[in-house]
C-alpha cells in the first residue's frame, strides 16, 4: 500500500462526471505529475483532497489512516496544502496579511502587523525569496509576484501533502527555476508534492512519476522514463495531432492597420511599430519588461505620450471603450478580473463583446446568437454541459477558451493577445493556432504576446523582444530563434 493514496474518487455535478472512479497514489518523497487535457478533473481531484469539494464516492489514505478532509481547514490540519488553480490572494491586503490570514482572523491590530511582518521576513529567509515586499499591498503586485505569494502561503505551515495546480503558469522562468529548487528539497525532506501543468517540459524536468486523466479518470501512472512527449499527449488527449502548430497559412499584407511611434510612459521608453494586415506579429521578453503596459496602452486602459494610428487615422484611445469602437480588442492576462463575468452563463460571456452585431433592431436575434454560440463552443472544444452554465463553472483552460470565443466572435481589426495559451492544454493550444490564423487570412492582425519561446517562433512573421521598457530586437528570417528571444530577454545581443 502506497503511502498516499485516493481511491476510486467519483464526483459528479449536475450531468457531468467531473471524477469518475479515480485512483491516484504516491509515496513520501514522491513529485507526481498530474497531466490531462482541460476539464480532466485534475483540479478537482485536488478540490476533494483538501476539502474544497466532497467526493460523491472513494476513500482517502494518507499513511494507512483515512482522511475526514470535511472542511479545507481540517484537511490542512491533516497535513494538506494546496497552491489552487485561480489565485485567490485578498488584494486590499498585505503579502503579510495574506500569508498568514485564516478565514475567523479579523483585521489585525498594530502590534499584530509587526509581528506577521517579522513571520513574512523569516518565511522569506527560510525559502530564499528576495524579490518581494511584505508590507505591499497585494493589489500593487503584477501576476508573477502573486503567484509566487500564493505558493509561500502554502509554505508557510508544516504539511506533508503540497499540490500545486498549474502553479508555474504565470510565474517568471527565474522563479519556476526558484520553485523547482524549493521542489526537489522538499522531495528530500520526504514530502509528497502533486505537481499540475499544461507544460510538458516543466513535468519532464521535475517529475519522476507521471498519472494522465482523460475523463475524470487515471487512464495511466507510470515511471517518467517510461513515456515520450509524445506518448503522453496521445495518452491525454485520447488521439494523436498532427504536430503541435499549424503550417503558415497566412501572410502579411502592404495596408499598415496599426502604426504606433514613439510611445512612452513611466514604464515604456521609445516604443514604435507597424502592424500590418494578415499578420502576427510577435513580442517576446521576460514578462514585466513593459509588455503587459503597452497592451493596456493600445487597448485604453493607460495613457503614454507618443502616437498612435489606426488605418492611417491618427486616433487617442482614452479609454477601452475607444479602443473597442475602433476595432482593438484584447483577451487579458487574468481571465478572472479582466476577461469574464464569472456569475454569467458561458453563452452570455461569449456574445458579451458582439451585442452590437448579434442585435435586431432592438431585440437580440435569439437564434443568431446560439448559432454562433454553438459554433465557438464547437471549434474551441469548450467543455461544457450546456452554453446556459455559470463560466465559474468551467475548468480553467476552459474559461480560457470563453475568453477567446468572446473576441474572435467579436471579430475586432486588431487582437491583442497576452498570454493566451497560459493554462490550455496541447490540443486546444492547436486548435487556437488555427483560429489565429484564420483570423489573420481575413485580413486582420494580431499582436501576440507569450512568454512561450516557441510558439512565438512558430506563429509569428516577426518578433521584437522587450526589455526594460523598450524593444531591444527586432528578430526576423533566420534570426527569429528561441535563442535568440532568451538573449535579448536577458539583456544580451542577438547572434
Ligand atoms: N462547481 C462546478 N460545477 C459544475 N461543474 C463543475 C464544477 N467544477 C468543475 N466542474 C466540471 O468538472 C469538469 C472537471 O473540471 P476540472 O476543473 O477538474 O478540470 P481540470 O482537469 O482541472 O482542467 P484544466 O486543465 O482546464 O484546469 C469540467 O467539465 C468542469 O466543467
Ligand atoms: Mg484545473
Amino acid at each position: 500500500m502506497a503511502d498516499f493514496e485516493m481511491r476510486q474518487i467519483s464526483k459528479k455535478f449536475g450531468n457531468v462526471h467531473a471524477l469518475e472512479k479515480a485512483n491516484f497514489s504516491a509515496n513520501k518523497g514522491d513529485i507526481m505529475g498530474l497531466l490531462g487535457e482541460n476539464g480532466a478533473g485534475k483540479s478537482t481531484l485536488v478540490k476533494v483532497l483538501c476539502g474544497v469539494e466532497k467526493e460523491d464516492e472513494g476513500e482517502v489514505l494518507l499513511f494507512g489512516k483515512k482522511m475526514l478532509r470535511r472542511t479545507p481547514k481540517e484537511a490542512m490540519a491533516e497535513g494538506v496544502r494546496v497552491v489552487h488553480q485561480e489565485l485567490s490572494l485578498v488584494s486590499n491586503a498585505t503579502v503579510s496579511e495574506n500569508l498568514f490570514m485564516t478565514e475567523e482572523e479579523k483585521p489585525y491590530r498594530r502590534k499584530t502587523i509587526k509581528e506577521l511582518n517579522k513571520k513574512a521576513e523569516a518565511l522569506f529567509k527560510k525559502f530564499g525569496v528576495e524579490d518581494i515586499d511584505c508590507t505591499q499591498y497585494v493589489r500593487e503586485l503584477p501576476l508573477a509576484k502573486c503567484q509566487k505569494v500564493e505558493i509561500l502561503k502554502a509554505l508557510a505551515f508544516e504539511f506533508d501533502i503540497l499540490v500545486l495546480d498549474e502553479a508555474t503558469s504565470a510565474l517568471t522562468e527565474k522563479d519556476v527555476e526558484w520553485l523547482f529548487e524549493l521542489i526537489r528539497k522538499l522531495s528530500k525532506e520526504g514530502k509528497i508534492i502533486i505537481f499540475i501543468s499544461h507544460r510538458l517540459q516543466e513535468i519532464n524536468s521535475i517529475c519522476e512519476q507521471i498519472t494522465i486523466f482523460r475523463n475524470g479518470t487515471s487512464v495511466c501512472e507510470a515511471k517518467k522514463d517510461e513515456l515520450d512527449t509524445d506518448q503522453m499527449v496521445t495518452l491525454m488527449l485520447g488521439r494523436k495531432i498532427a504536430g503541435y502548430y499549424p503550417e503558415k497559412a497566412h501572410s502579411r499584407k502592404e495596408e499598415v492597420l496599426l502604426h504606433v511611434e514613439n510611445l512612452r510612459n513611466g514604464e515604456l521608453t521609445g516604443v514604435s511599430f507597424e502592424l500590418h494586415a494578415g499578420e502576427i506579429l510577435g513580442i517576446g521578453g521576460l514578462s514585466g519588461q513593459g509588455q503587459s503596459e503597452l497592451f493596456e496602452v493600445l487597448y485604453g486602459a493607460k495613457g503614454a505620450e507618443g502616437k498612435i494610428e489606426i488605418k492611417g487615422k491618427e486616433c487617442r484611445l482614452r479609454s477601452t471603450a475607444s479602443a473597442l469602437k475602433r476595432g482593438i480588442a484584447l483577451i487579458p492576462e487574468d481571465r478572472g478580473k479582466q476577461g469574464l463575468v464569472l456569475p454569467m452563463s458561458v453563452k452570455e460571456n461569449i456574445t458579451l463583446a458582439s451585442l452590437g452585431k448579434i442585435r435586431k433592431g432592438i431585440f437580440l436575434s435569439a437564434l443568431k446568437e446560439s448559432q454562433s454560440v454553438k459554433k465557438m463552443i464547437e471549434k474551441l472544444q469548450i467543455k461544457t454541459d450546456t452554453p446556459e452554465v455559470q463560466v465559474v463553472t468551467l475548468s480553467g483552460g476552459n474559461q480560457q477558451k470563453v475568453v477567446l470565443a468572446k473576441q474572435l466572435l467579436a471579430e475586432p481589426d486588431i487582437l491583442l493577445m497576452y498570454d493566451i495559451t497560459r493554462g490550455v492544454d496541447v490540443g486546444t493550444k492547436r486548435e487556437m493556432f488555427n483560429l489565429m490564423q484564420e483570423h489573420c487570412q481575413e485580413g486582420k492582425a494580431i499582436l501576440f504576446f507569450s512568454t512561450d519561446t516557441e510558439e512565438l517562433v512558430h506563429m509569428c512573421d516577426s518578433i521584437y523582444v522587450m526589455f526594460e521598457g523598450r524593444f531591444k530586437a527586432h528578430l526576423q528570417g533566420d534570426s527569429m530563434t528561441e535563442e535568440n528571444i532568451i538573449r535579448v530577454s536577458v539583456g544580451e545581443a542577438a547572434v
